[in-house]
This record gives C-alpha cells, sequence and structure tokens, in this order.
C-alpha cells in the first residue's frame, strides 16, 4: 500500500499531471484525489490519442477504476466542475467535499481587476477573491449548492479508509512550491500554502498516513506572473532554447530559466520530498524523446540527473520524455525489477 503525496517543485507547470497519469495507472490506484487551491490550475494528460487540459478534476482520471475525489480544502468552480465532468463521463466516480468552498461569478470579476489582475498577474478564475471570502467565513460551500448535490462525499473518511483498507491512494498538489503563500515569493505568489503539508490538510489526512512524496521538477524553470525568477532568459533566447511555453490556463508566455539546484533543494526541504521526478528532459536532450529505459538515454542526460540526484539527496525516480503518459523512464520500477 502506498499513500503518495505529488508536488510541484518550482512554480507550477512541472508536468504534475502527466506524472500523477501514469502513477494512477502503474499503482492502479483506487483513489486519485486532488488538493490543492482550485481551477487556477492547468493540469495536462495526452493519454490513448488525446489531451486532457484538467482544471478541476485529478489527473487519475485516466484510470477508469480511480475514485476522483476533490478536498474540503479546494477551491470550486461549479460550471467547471459540471463541464468537466460532462466532457469525460466520469459522473459515477467523482466525489467533492461538502466543504469546498465556491467560486462564484463576483470572485473572477475580483481577480481580473485592480492589484490582483495588475501587479500580482493572477489567472483571474477567482481563487484569491474565493479564499479571502473564506477565510472570512462568506464564501458558500459545496454542500450548499443543488447543482452539486449528487457529488457530495465525505472525502477525508474515504481517503483514510481506503488506507486503512491497504489501497493505493495518490495525492494530487496543484502549482508549485514557490508559489506557496507561506514559503513562496511573497507577495508573486497564489492565495495559501501549496507545500505537501498543506496538500494533505486539503484532502484530510494527517502526516503520519504519507508514505511518499513526490516533487515533480520540469528540466528547466518556467513562471507565468509577476515576480522574482533567477536566471530568466529573453524570450528569444527561450525561443531558441525551444523552451518558449504558453501556459495552460490563461495562453500568457511563460517566462523561462535554466534548472536551478539551489532552488530545487530548499523545495525538497519544504515538502520533506522522499523522490523526484523531472519533466521534459527531452526538450533538454532532444535524443531522449519517447525513450522508456534509462539505459537508451544519452549520457549527456544521464549525467544531467546524476548531478540532479547528488545535489538534492533524494532518488529520482521517473523521467518525462515527451508529453504522452507512457513516455516515461521508471527508475523505480527498473531498479525493483
Ligand atoms: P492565482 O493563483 O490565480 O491567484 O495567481 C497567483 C500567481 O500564481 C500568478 O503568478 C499565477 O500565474 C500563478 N499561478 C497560479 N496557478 C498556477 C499554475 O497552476 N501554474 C502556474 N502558475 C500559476
Ligand atoms: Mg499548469
Amino acid at each position: 500500500m502506498v499513500c503518495r503525496v505529488v508536488v510541484g517543485g518550482f512554480w507550477g507547470d512541472e508536468g504534475k499531471g502527466k506524472i500523477v497519469s501514469y502513477l494512477a495507472l502503474r499503482d492502479k490506484v483506487k483513489i486519485g484525489v486532488r488538493g490543492g487551491v482550485g481551477p487556477n490550475a492547468g493540469h495536462t494528460v495526452q493519454y490513448q490519442g488525446e489531451t486532457f487540459k484538467l482544471r478541476m478534476l485529478p489527473s487519475a482520471v485516466v484510470n477508469p477504476e480511480a475514485r476522483l475525489l476533490l478536498g474540503a480544502g479546494v477551491l470550486v468552480d461549479p460550471s467547471r466542475l459540471l463541464e468537466e465532468v460532462k466532457a469525460l463521463k466520469v459522473r459515477g466516480r467523482v466525489g467533492l467535499d461538502p466543504n469546498c468552498a465556491v467560486i462564484e461569478p463576483r470572485h473572477v470579476e475580483a481577480d481580473r481587476t485592480g492589484h490582483l489582475a495588475g501587479r500580482i498577474g493572477t489567472t483571474g478564475t477567482g481563487t484569491g477573491p474565493c479564499n479571502s471570502d473564506r477565510v472570512q467565513r462568506k464564501a458558500k460551500t459545496a454542500g450548499e449548492i443543488p447543482e452539486l448535490k449528487d457529488f457530495l462525499a465525505d472525502v477525508a473518511s474515504e481517503v483514510n479508509e481506503a488506507l486503512d483498507r491497504g489501497e493505493n491512494v495518490l495525492v494530487e498538489g496543484t502549482q508549485g512550491t514557490f508559489l506557496s503563500l507561506y514559503h513562496g515569493t511573497y507577495p508573486y505568489v497564489t492565495s495559501k500554502d501549496v507545500t505537501a503539508s498543506a496538500v494533505c490538510s486539503d484532502v484530510g489526512i494527517g502526516p503520519t498516513r504519507v508514505d511518499e512524496v513526490l516533487i515533480v521538477f520540469k528540466a528547466y524553470v518556467t513562471r507565468v506572473g509577476q515576480g522574482p525568477l533567477p536566471g530568466e532568459l529573453s524570450w528569444e533566447e527561450a525561443e531558441r532554447r525551444g523552451w518558449a511555453e504558453t501556459a495552460t490556463v490563461t495562453g500568457r508566455r511563460r517566462r523561462a530559466a535554466p534548472f536551478n539546484l539551489e532552488l530545487a533543494r530548499r523545495a525538497v526541504m519544504l515538502n520533506g520530498a522522499t523522490q523526484a521526478a523531472i519533466t521534459k528532459l527531452d526538450v533538454l536532450y532532444p535524443e531522449c524523446r519517447g525513450a522508456t529505459s534509462y539505459e537508451s538515454l544519452p549520457q549527456e542526460a544521464r549525467k544531467f540527473v546524476s548531478r540532479v540526484e547528488e545535489a538534492l539527496g533524494i532518488p529520482v525516480t521517473l523521467l518525462g520524455t515527451g508529453p504522452e503518459t507512457f513516455q516515461i523512464v521508471d527508475l523505480e520500477r527498473e531498479k525493483g525489477a
């Protein structure tokens, strides 16, 4: 039995969706549960020729056996959730904690004006204003919304009872460590803590229940919105290197910088990470594209991985070699085999 928490190591967009989709299938998880902030996140999953850009549902959606839950700490935008549930045809599998706070149109409006839109450069999805109402005890909860009635579930009990039965549970965080309200580059951060401890709290599991904390890094660093980014490259240079990305949620350009060992080390500390994944290795080393074994990686790429592993002091267990779920090198499995 494994209770694994997946978090982002930089400023989000590390490729958590891809990693979670892979683990959900590999580990035959019974529950994929999402913690984190809410629909400000966009987790991309490419599986069986289809691309899902998930804003609300856990990326474990690719495993038809998995129950899909949203923890009480998560903010829910009802229309987005209903849209995703319909598009992915997963109605019977989705459970929502009645204590999830609900994003209303006025939250979205407030997030798209004033200093949140201007100075901070938020995603404009209403999450900050909604969390602010929540703290003031003015937010509506999922339990009060008739359209959400069919989805309500005691998420904390479902997760803890699954663990009691010895089932695999995959807990999916959102954003990245340096967007944490507490540990990030304040005030250029999101509206709550997003480190592993917070993600557990969102879902309703205590720290003693967690077996592994997997931290996901991209092979280079990106950031959208305002705030510091050490080693930031010009857009032209990012384009030249093939690191020029646009954001899933807002369509904005992602600012880019080289992999940062110092930040990565700090992120491992803040999350108590026990293992790491590195995604988009194929963007740094194109010969890696689609590779599924460590042996087949070029020496340069292996050197990069070893250097990161050494600096972090935890094993690098997964390497992303392309956008699809199974374009991955699984070192945990290779070593176990
Ligand atoms: P908010 O979370 O929408 O309030 O935005 C606050 C900051 O976090 C902005 O810089 C956003 O661009 C950033 N942010 C929030 N969610 C994500 C995400 O999922 N990926 C990348 N950046 C994010
Ligand atoms: Mg994203």
